[in-house]
């Protein structure tokens, strides 16, 4: 068997949530085309996507939904409120709440998307563990959201076994 079916049916059981964070978007003003576009792409991938939601650009809110979702999903992405504007303060609300945070894992996001467009620079997104749980967040726009999620993908299931003690070499 092929080292990539083991990683794909790995994340099979792996529950996620998506979270788009967007003012407008809890305001109903705006149409959230990312999160979908973001749980498709996970549950293309074998992760059992439970829940979406929507959150205003607040932390506290953010914060709490976090809190909440890393007890019920393994696996939760972001999208939105990472960039540089007043109301962006998804990656404090993600730092303020994890244990641990993997830098490689945001620097790779950044990396593979600096080929696309410059502007992946300026995204802030963090990555961050909370017990047994990954929060990642990605950018806002739809496209910047999927060509994120899919920089990393292949690195979460290996994460997730990692984070519930799964730490034997093969
Ligand atoms: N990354 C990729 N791959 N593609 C994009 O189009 N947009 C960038 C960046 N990351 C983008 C991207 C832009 S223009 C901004 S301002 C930041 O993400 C932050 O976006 P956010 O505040 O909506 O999260």
């Amino acid at each position: 068997m092929s080292s990539s079916i083991v990683e794909a049916r790995a994340s099979e059981d792996f529950t996620a949530a998506v979270i788009t964070v967007s003012d407008s978007c809890a305001r109903g003003e705006r149409q959230d085309v990312s999160g979908p576009s973001v749980a498709d792409i996970l549950k293309k991938h074998g992760f059992h996507v439970i829940t979406r939601q929507v959150v205003s650009d607040d932390q506290i809110k953010i914060q709490n939904l976090l809190i909440r979702l890393a007890t019920e999903v393994r696996f939760i992405a972001t999208t939105g409120g990472t960039g540089i504007a007043a109301r962006d303060v998804t990656p404090e609300a993600t730092r303020a709440i994890c244990d641990r945070v993997i830098e490689g894992l945001a620097e790779r996001i950044r990396g593979e998307g600096t080929k696309k467009t410059r502007f992946a620079a300026l995204s802030r997104g963090v990555c961050g563990t909370r017990g047994q749980s990954l929060i990642l967040n990605l950018p806002g726009n739809p496209r910047g959201a999927v060509e994120s999620l899919e920089a990393v993908i292949d690195l979460i299931p290996h994460a997730l076994n990692l984070l519930q003690g799964n730490t034997a070499h093969t």
